[in-house]
Formats: structure tokens, sequence, C-alpha cells
């Protein structure tokens, strides 16, 4: 299984508008294919965001996340944030959310980000095992909502500031 940049592979912005539109109906009220689709090609940046990553199982796409810079209205003053993370049904319950959530974080470590923000409706307690503070507990258009906060460079797991520091990086 592979995890990369959505630029890499702009053929899949439409499958990760229909998991978006699948996933959150209540985001794409109107025209909600299409919007969908358009704002899944809005993150197909590399070297900034807003940025998608994808998931590759042989070739495959099964599941994504995405770094922002907004997300949760009424919290203009948090960011950047980790969100829109789907992982096809098939392929549940072995891992991959957590392997997306950790390529999360290599990317913001080789974007030089220091904190990520996401929130949550359900499963904070998930985000709590893997390293993420709880920052926040709100209520936000009825429902109960939890925001985490994550330490970067403690938890990134893949590469050295050094490496890091090394890549090539394409142009966005
Ligand atoms: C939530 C979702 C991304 C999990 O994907 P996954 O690949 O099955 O998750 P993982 O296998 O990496 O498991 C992650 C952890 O969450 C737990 N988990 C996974 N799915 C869960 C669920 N539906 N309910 C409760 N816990 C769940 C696992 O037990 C695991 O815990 P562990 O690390 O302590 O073992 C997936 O169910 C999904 O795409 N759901 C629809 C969209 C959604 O809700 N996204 C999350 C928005 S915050």
């Amino acid at each position: 299984m592979k995890i990369e940049l959505l630029a890499d592979h702009p053929q899949l912005a439409e499958q990760v508008g229909r998991w978006h539109l699948k996933a959150w109906p209540e985001e794409y009220p109107k025209h909600g294919l299409s919007i969908a689709v358009d704002d899944a090609r809005q993150t197909s940046r590399r070297n900034s965001l807003p940025l998608s990553l994808i998931a590759l199982e042989n070739g495959l796409a099964v599941g994504t996340i995405s770094l922002v810079e907004k997300d949760l209205r009424g919290r203009e003053n948090l960011s950047p944030w980790l969100t829109s993370l789907y992982v096809e049904p098939k392929f549940r319950f072995r891992g991959l959310a957590r392997r997306l959530v950790e390529a999360g974080l290599d990317h913001a470590s080789r974007l030089h980000i220091s904190a990520l923000y996401l929130w949550v409706v359900k499963n904070a307690r998930v985000y709590e095992r893997w390293g993420w503070r709880l920052v926040e507990h709100a209520h936000f258009a009825g429902q109960q909502v939890w925001i985490l906060k994550g330490d970067v460079e403690r938890l990134a797991p893949r590469q050295t500031t050094q490496q890091r520091g090394r890549k090539t990086r394409k142009p966005d």
C-alpha cells in the first residue's frame, strides 16, 4: 500500500469527491457531486495547502485524507487542519486510517508545519491513543465536537528532519 499526493494522480479527484459526498452529504446540499469533485480538485497542491493524499493498493484508490487551512467555522484562530479522512469500507479495520493520519503528519513536517488540528464528533479517544491532545470540547450546529491538536515533530513517524530537508521539491 502506498500513500501519495492527489497532485500526482489528478484523475482520482473525482473518486475523492465521491467519497466526500458519500461521507458528508450535508456539506454539499446543492449540485452535490460536481461541487464535491471541484472541492477535491482544489486540494491538488504539493508544497502548500490545501493538499490531499491518496492511499493506493495495487493501483486502486482505497482512502484519502487532506490538510487544509480552515475547517471548523468559528475556530479560524486554529490552523491548519487534518480533515476528510475516509477509507473504502472493504479496506477498513486494517490500520489504513492510522497510516493516512501518519502520512498527513509527515507531509505537515515536510512543509514545516509544527502543529495540526482536527475535529471529530466521535472516536476522539482513538486520536488520544495516537498521541493527539484534546484541546476543546464544544457544541457546533447541534452536535458535540472534540478538537484535538497534534504536535507534528513528535508524531510524524517516517522521516528524520535531515531527510526532509534533502527531499527534492516538485513545483505546485
Ligand atoms: C473512520 C475510518 C476512517 C476508520 O478507517 P480504518 O482504516 O478502518 O481505521 P483503522 O483500521 O486505522 O483503525 C483506527 C482505529 O480506529 C478504530 N476504529 C476504526 N473504525 C472505527 C469505527 N467505525 N468505530 C470505532 N472505532 C473505529 C480502530 O479500532 C483503531 O483503533 P486502534 O488504533 O486503537 O486499534 C473509516 O471507518 C471511515 O472512512 N469512515 C467514514 C468516514 C469517517 O467517519 N471519517 C472520519 C471522520 S473523523
